[in-house]
């Protein structure tokens, strides 16, 4: 397979964008950030012709494939009815209507461009509602990339701290140490820690945020009754809990990640799968603290925020997400089960360490070495073996499949049983050519 197309635009772009890159993470790529062309249902070209099945999905937002129809055709006619108002359209009730119909905890939903957006909204709406200033946040969770909460993201376990009492970490140079001050950071999945935290100073903590599944970090599923145990402790002491659901919204099912597990937050937030494919955020909630934001005390505002094109987008893509009971993202989910069982049963057959989690059309593959404990968050999915994992990518990128280099994989509505077939023959080579190259 070749890249010199890439890597002539590579060292071009380098010329005049930093890193010849927009966003940081797409520089974790082999051999180097790709240029890609076009994509169509579950494939992408790049611009050496390689063609790929496609598990990145744009990080996401591609849950119905590239390019649906549906979603096209929705932009499209509104495209050429202008492009912006400031000011209200039918689209964006529409819009707002289908979230709030599906969605738990949406009594009230905003739009905005992106999901860092949306974290930094419902992380002022929870301060404001609660009169408190503490988030309690996750380790390694990634929640956007803004200062408020942009802390402790990717934690190296030499300087993690005691479980107890991690440090909390800056993401970026260039952060105000202030920011830090009220965040309280602990390991996921770990019910005790939570309560000891809030028995100490639950009257300062405003809200927890976390993802219903930690996509960001290995794809770890909650513990049994760890979410519910979170809904409770902030009951009992006046917090809000905040589901983050950028990743999860709208993909593990229609009422997102809430609805799968059960447990209703008083916020969450949205984006990705929420438009197909176009840049649009969403944060929902109970009315009692959404509608702060209609007194105009609590400020959120936004020159793009539901433009009428990506107000067509949301509305076609959940009409096509909620369509004969949700079939479309049943089938992704059912397909994604076959691809994890798929690959646990040609690693059990190799006798690899290969380590399979997620839930849904969300999956995560990494080499985890024997002995190793189960991954239940990032301390315990640091264990795994990111220098192979990030290999077995390149193996897989060598045979046309394209999954994102730490191992998270996304499963489309468009992934079928010939895609499926593809991807299993391709894994199989790819952990044979490393077991031969051992
Ligand atoms: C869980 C979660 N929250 C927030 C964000 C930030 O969203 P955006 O990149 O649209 O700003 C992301 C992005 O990947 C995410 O995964």
């Amino acid at each position: 397979m070749q890249f010199e197309n890439s890597a002539r635009l590579l060292e071009r772009a380098r010329k005049v964008i930093p890193g010849g890159i927009n966003s940081n993470v797409r520089a974790l790529w082999d051999p180097h950030p790709m240029f890609y062309q076009r994509g169509e249902g579950a494939r992408v070209w790049d611009v050496d012709g390689n063609e790929y099945i496609d598990y990145v999905l744009g990080r996401g937002p591609a849950l119905l494939g590239h390019s649906p129809k549906p979603v096209l055709d929705a932009v499209a006619e509104q495209l050429h009815k202008g492009l912006i108002y400031a000011g209200q359209t039918e689209l964006e009730v529409e819009a707002a209507e289908l979230v709030c119909k599906f969605t738990p905890c949406a009594e009230r939903v905003r739009f905005t461009s992106s999901g860092s957006e949306s974290v930094h909204a419902v992380l002022r709406l929870a301060r404001s509602a609660t009169g408190r200033l503490k988030i309690l946040r996750f380790e390694s969770a990634y929640h956007g990339w803004f200062d408020n909460i942009a802390w402790s993201g990717g934690c190296p376990l030499d300087r993690v701290g005691s479980r107890e009492r991690p440090n909390i970490l800056p993401s970026s140079e260039g952060q105000n140490p202030l920011d830090a001050q009220n965040l309280i950071v602990l390991p996921w999945n770990d019910l005790g820690l939570v309560e000891k935290v809030f028995a100490e100073q639950g009257d300062q903590i405003a809200a927890i945020i976390t993802e219903p599944l930690m996509a960001n970090n290995g794809a770890v599923q909650p513990k049994e009754g760890f979410l519910q145990g979170l809904r409770d402790i902030c009951d009992k002491y006046g917090a809000l809990l905040i589901f983050d659901e950028v990743i999860t919204g709208f993909r593990l099912s229609l009422a997102s990640g809430q609805g799968y597990y059960g447990v209703t937050p008083d916020l969450a937030t949205f984006a990705k799968a929420i438009a197909g494919g176009m840049p649009v955020g969403a944060f929902a909630g109970k009315a009692q603290h959404m509608d702060r934001l209609g007194t105009l005390k609590t400020v959120h505002a936004g020159t793009y925020n539901a433009m009428p094109m990506m107000m067509a987008a949301v509305k076609a893509a959940l009409l096509m997400l909620s369509a004969d009971d949700a079939m479309l993202l049943k089938r992704a989910a059912a397909t994604a089960e076959q691809l994890r069982q798929g690959f646990r049963a040609i690693a059990r057959k190799m006798e690899m360490p290969v380590d399979v989690r997620g839930a849904g059309p969300i999956m995560h593959v990494s080499f985890l070495p024997p002995g190793s404990a189960p991954v239940v968050d990032s301390r315990t999915y640091a264990q795994t073996d990111a220098a192979k994992t990030r290999r077995l990518f390149r193996e897989l990128q060598r045979r046309g499949i394209r999954s994102t280099p730490a191992g998270l994989m996304f499963v489309s509505t468009e992934h079928g049983e010939r895609e499926i077939e593809q991807t299993l023959t391709a894994m199989e080579g790819a952990l044979k050519a490393m077991m031969n190259a051992e």
